[in-house]
């Protein structure tokens, strides 16, 4: 798994004058199905999320509101991606180091996850997430 496997997903987007509607069917705009959906909120300003990796957990991160960034690491390369569209999904793969930063006020982060929460599902000591890279 690399961080050219996470992918920005450009999720359908049904506008008429109402407003816009925005639908993410599991198994057919990403390829996992949902079996959690979680969200981070009310975050502080200069504050950091994330900071650990997933070995089973497939993930889609969008920006509800707002914007945020993130930061997909493979051990190898790095890279930082900007989520300010709430029809735009990030699906992150298992064993990627991520973090997150840059919350603008008010922004709301939803997360799609492929899997209810199990802390044993996580790395969080980014040079454990390393050695099982090599391992
Ligand atoms: P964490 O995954 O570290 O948050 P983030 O990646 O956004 O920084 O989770 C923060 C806390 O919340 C941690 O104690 C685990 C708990 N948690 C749950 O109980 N259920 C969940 O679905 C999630 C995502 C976290």
């Amino acid at each position: 798994m690399s961080i050219a496997d996470c992918k920005l997903i450009d999720l359908p987007k049904i506008t008429d004058h109402r407003g816009n509607l925005t639908f993410v069917e599991g198994g057919n705009h990403i390829p996992f199905s949902i079996e959690r959906v979680y969200y981070l909120y009310d975050v502080p300003g200069g504050a950091e999320r994330g900071g650990h990796a997933h070995r089973q957990l497939s993930q889609l991160i969008i920006a509800m509101s707002g914007s945020f960034d993130i930061v997909l690491d493979d051990g190898r390369d790095k890279k930082r991606i900007h989520l300010n569209r709430s029809y735009n999904g990030l699906y992150v793969c298992p064993m990627i180091w991520r973090e997150m930063d840059n919350f603008s006020s008010g922004s709301v982060c939803m997360v799609l996850a492929s899997n209810r929460y199990d802390e044993s599902d996580y790395y969080r000591d980014y040079q454990d997430y390393l050695k099982a890279l090599k391992a």
